[in-house]
């Protein structure tokens, strides 16, 4: 049976405002990633994906709080960790961190061999500096990049170069987690799709041991990682494998994901575009029901007073909605019709 690599079980996090107003940006989410396979979490912006990501690899500094739940990492649970025991004993080598945007976000001005020391440093302090450029050679190599460019700065790289020097870095510790939220910028799906294909061949190698990527975009995930969640408002809505969740999604939200936008890709372009009106709910004060209901075109007049939990209806998949798969899908192949 193949070793689980992450899982979490219901865990909850929140943000207290300046104002003592509680934000649950990651409400009761639960999941599990196997060895050797990748999971993508779609949503759309404010929906909690990376406060999902800050909240697995222990980054509680205010205003975010962990409440309750498990992180286990190849068996060992790091839930309510001190920031400071993270930073040695988790960051780098059981979970590492691609930032959003973390392309844009080298410092210009250091050299990259510097910024390799730091994350080198911070889990293993007393490694001499010709031991970090050997580390950093080899990942260089692996993701086809000059040696050169350890000693440049991040302004003397092309765009292309600073998504290699990242790749390497985040993978130099051979991470059990790597968890990439929205790497490359956030209109630009093609450096998206070419980042996740890089990450996919340094899990080959085995230089990551399993992966997490997040973007806003439902459709680039489709054959590019194993599984897809959706987030909406603090909570997972839908999780399936890619096929089955770009081709036949169920929950309401996923669909309007799909359906919503459109790429110009090879089998993901929706046969036809439905906006999903309105935007994500504010979560100091989320709907009492279905988060989705203000926005779903299915709600029944229950949904804005019950809340429904999310539940298994095939193997590898569940959904979190009051209406029964079976009706969902005889409502959407009218709607396709
Ligand atoms: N520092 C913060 N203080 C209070 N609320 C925050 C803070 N950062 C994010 N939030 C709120 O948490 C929710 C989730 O945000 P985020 O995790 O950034 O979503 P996503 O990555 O999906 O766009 C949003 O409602 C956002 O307003
Ligand atoms: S529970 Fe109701 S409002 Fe929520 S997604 Fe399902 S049909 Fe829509
Ligand atoms: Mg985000």
């Amino acid at each position: 049976m193949a070793k689980t690599m992450l899982e979490v079980r219901e865990l909850t996090t929140k943000y207290v405002t300046r104002f003592r107003e509680d934000v649950y940006a990651v409400d009761h989410v639960s999941l599990k990633i196997e060895e050797g396979k990748s999971l993508g979490i779609a949503g759309e912006s404010g929906c909690g994906k990376s406060t999902l990501a800050l909240s697995l690899m222990g980054y509680y500094f205010p205003p975010l709080h962990y409440m309750s739940g498990d992180i286990i990492v190849d068996g060992k649970n790091i839930s309510g960790m001190k920031p400071d025991d993270v930073r040695k004993n988790v960051l780098g080598t059981d979970i590492a961190y691609i930032p959003q945007a973390a392309m844009n976000a080298l410092n210009p001005t250091r050299k990259i061999s510097a910024f390799i020391e730091d994350v080198v440093r911070a889990h293993d302090p007393g490694r001499s500096r010709q031991d970090i450029r050997d580390m950093a050679r080899k990942r260089f190599e692996e993701v086809h990049l000059p040696q050169e460019a350890l000693d440049k700065h991040a302004v003397e790289l092309s765009g292309g170069m600073k998504q290699r020097v990242v790749i390497a870095v985040s993978t130099i510790l051979s991470p059990k987690v790597l968890i990439a939220d929205e790497p490359s910028s956030a209109l630009d799906v093609t450096s998206q799709k070419v980042v996740i294909r890089m990450l996919k061949e340094m899990m080959e190698k085995g230089f990551i041991k399993s992966m997490i990527f997040i973007t806003h975009e439902l459709p680039l995930l489709y054959n590019v990682t194993d599984d897809i969640m959706v987030m909406y408002a603090g909570q997972i809505v839908e999780r399936g494998s890619s096929k089955e969740m770009v081709f036949d999604p169920v929950h309401p939200y996923s669909r309007g994901l799909m359906r919503s936008i459109l790429v110009p890709e090879d089998g993901t372009r929706a046969n036809k575009l439905i906006a999903i009106p309105g935007t994500p709910p504010n979560l100091k004060k989320p709907p009492a029901g279905c988060r989705f209901a203000p926005r779903c075109r299915y709600a029944m007049p229950q949904c804005q007073y019950n809340a429904y939990p999310i539940s298994d209806f095939a193997p590898g998949r569940s959904y979190r909605c009051a209406q029964s798969v079976e009706h969902l899908k005889e409502v959407y192949a009218r709607e396709d019709e």
